[in-house]
């Protein structure tokens, strides 16, 4: 309808070299729309397609989003499957599952939301089997290694959102605490994204200062209790938001979005994912989180980060945690 006002040009070839940036979301609920919210307005990809199986509401959620086209970078939004719209996307985001109610763990979650990976991840194999798989879907270090097992893909490209998250609450809270950017705050969080979380203390630093200078137990009393106080506010995060707003969104979408950024750039950043172990610490056959280098390969490295005894103990521990947890799995 439109040929007489714009007049295309026969001669205009599209230049291979420039290769869309596809991803596709599926499951749009609370923390799916963050995710795209939060892509959409960083630019990430050159077509974005959503997947849910609410499609009323998905039809909704696209024409919204659309509609603010005008004010950010362009990105091509549309509902669609990975059947379809979704084939040979670069990135798999998943959120689909149960969510987490009020004073529920992560774990409890399980079984439901294996059921419904299965489904989709049957769909990814086919028909994007060179796309990275990124887990956001809790449990999430259960949902990676069920992922990594159902699709056999290589784990460089089966990425968990992992502690991402309690990375960066760890860090928000203790530059609050310190009265500075938490960017400026170098300090993991490693282990489940979940209750058995471990904070290393032994490597938190600031401008290069370390927080525990020497032991834990060399530490003044009133210190550590701040500190303790600190990673106890990390580990509660989710159970405190969700008593109060019903489930938690926003900073995950940015979380999921610093993952996608990274991949798609090709960043190389250090980021706390969730991924397979291989003997490191003496742990392997699970997936945890802890530093990894992320690029447009996936995890292309993992940090040789020295932790201390106790560090190691407790991660140790997270991770038979999370064994035990899917031995009883039949996935
Ligand atoms: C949280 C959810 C994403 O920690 O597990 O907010």
């Amino acid at each position: 309808m439109f040929e007489k006002i714009l007049l295309s040009n026969p001669s205009a070839e599209n230049p291979s070299s420039l290769r869309p940036r596809k991803g596709i979301i599926i499951g749009l609920g609370q923390v799916g729309l963050a995710c795209a919210y939060s892509m959409l307005i960083q630019d990430c990809f050159d077509e974005l397609v959503l997947q849910d199986i609410a499609s009323d509401k998905l039809e909704g959620e696209v024409m919204d989003f659309s509609h603010g086209m005008p004010f950010i970078p362009p990105t091509d939004i549309k509902a669609g499957t990975i059947a379809n719209e979704g084939r040979n996307a670069d990135i798999v985001i998943i959120t689909a599952g149960v969510a987490q109610k009020e004073g529920e763990s992560r774990l409890s979650l399980l079984e439901r939301n294996i059921a419904i990976y299965k489904k989709i991840l049957a769909d990814v194999v086919k028909y994007c089997p060179e796309a990275i798989i990124l887990v956001v879907t809790n449990p999430v270090d259960i949902m990676t290694y069920a992922t990594l097992k159902i699709t056999g893909f290589p784990s460089s490209r089966i990425i968990g959102s992992g502690t991402v998250l309690d990375t960066a609450r760890f860090r928000t809270l203790l530059a609050k605490e310190m009265d500075i950017d938490p960017r400026s705050v170098h300090a993991y969080i490693i282990g489940e994204h979940g209750d058995s979380e471990v904070p290393v203390w032994s490597t938190a630093n600031v401008g290069g200062m370390k927080l525990v200078p020497n032991t834990w137990a060399d530490l003044p009393e009133d210190e550590k209790a701040t500190l303790s106080g600190i990673f106890q506010k990390v580990q509660n995060a989710a159970y405190d938001i969700i008593k109060l707003k019903g489930y938690t969104s926003y900073a995950i979408g940015l979380a999921t979005t610093d993952i996608v950024k990274a991949i798609l750039n090709s960043q190389e950043r250090i980021l706390t994912v969730s991924g397979l172990m291989t003997g490191m610490y003496g742990i392997e056959d699970v997936c945890l989180s802890i530093p990894r280098v992320v690029s447009e390969r996936g995890i292309i490295k993992t940090v040789n980060l020295t932790l201390s005894e106790d560090e190691e103990k407790l991660l140790q521990q997270s991770a038979k945690m999370l064994k035990e947890v899917f031995d009883k799995i039949n996935y």
